[in-house]
C-alpha cells in the first residue's frame, strides 16, 4: 500500500501542528493510503555539520533519531511536513531535520525527487507566508510534487486545540491531504 509520512514540528506533542497533522492523515487514510505521523516532540534534532558522513558510510554521522526519520521517509511515497510559526520562520529543529534529510537525499539516489506532499504551517498571527515559502524552497529543490488545496496550508491558532476552530484553515488542510492522497494513487503505480 501507498504511504505517507506526517512530520509534527512542534516541541508540544499534541499541539496546533499535531492536531492538523491528524487532520490531514486522517483524510489521507480514508483516501486510501497508510500513514505515519513522526513528532519531533522530546527530540533534540541538531544543525548539519557539513561533514562527508552521508556520501561515506551512508548514514548522518549525527546520532540524534534523524537516521531513523530518513529511512521511513525513503521508503514511503509522500512526506507532509508540519511547521509552527516561530519568529515569521519554521521552528529551527524541523529546518535542522530538512537540511540534513535535503543532503541525506541527494547523496542517496535524490528518493524525495518524485515524492508526493508538501507543507502545513500554524502560528497565531502573523509569518504563515514566509514560513510556507521556506518549507517550499525544500520542497522544490529536493525534487518534490507538491500539491495545493482551496487555499495556502495556512492555519491560525495558538494554545493547544486553537488550530482545529480555524474552519477554513482545517478545510484547506482536508483538501490539500486528499489532493496528496489522490496524486499519489494516480503516479506512484
Ligand atoms: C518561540 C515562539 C515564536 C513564535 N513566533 C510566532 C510568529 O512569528 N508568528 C505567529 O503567528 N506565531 C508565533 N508563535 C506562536 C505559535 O506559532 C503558535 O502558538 C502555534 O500554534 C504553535 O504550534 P504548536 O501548538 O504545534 O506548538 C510563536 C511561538 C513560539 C513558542
Amino acid at each position: 500500500m501507498h504511504k505517507v509520512i506526517l512530520i509534527s514540528g512542534s516541541p508540544r506533542q499534541d499541539g496546533n501542528t499535531m492536531d492538523l497533522i491528524r487532520v490531514a492523515a486522517e483524510e489521507i487514510e480514508a483516501a486510501g493510503c497508510e500513514t505515519q505521523i513522526v513528532s519531533l516532540a522530546g527530540k533534540n534534532i541538531r544543525a548539519c555539520r557539513a561533514c562527508p558522513n552521508c556520501n561515506g558510510s551512508g548514514r548522518c554521522a549525527i546520532d540524534d533519531g534523524a537516521n531513523e526519520i530518513f529511512a521511513k521517509i525513503a521508503e514511503s511515497d509522500g512526506l507532509i511536513v508540519g511547521a509552527p510559526v516561530y519568529f515569521g520562520t519554521a521552528r529551527g529543529d524541523l529546518m535542522n531535520l530538512l537540511q540534513r534529510l535535503g543532503m541525506y537525499s541527494f547523496r542517496h539516489d535524490n528518493f524525495l525527487s518524485g515524492m508526493v506532499g508538501g507543507p502545513i504551517v500554524v502560528g497565531r498571527r502573523g509569518g504563515h507566508t514566509a514560513t510556507i515559502q521556506e518549507l517550499l524552497m525544500f520542497s522544490f529543490i529536493c525534487g518534490m510534487t507538491v500539491c495545493g488545496s482551496n487555499y495556502w496550508n495556512i492555519v491560525y491558532g495558538k494554545g493547544k486545540g486553537e488550530a482545529l476552530a480555524d474552519e477554513e484553515g482545517v478545510a484547506t488542510i482536508r483538501k490539500f491531504a486528499r489532493n496528496v492522497a489522490t496524486t499519489i494513487l494516480k503516479t506512484r503505480g
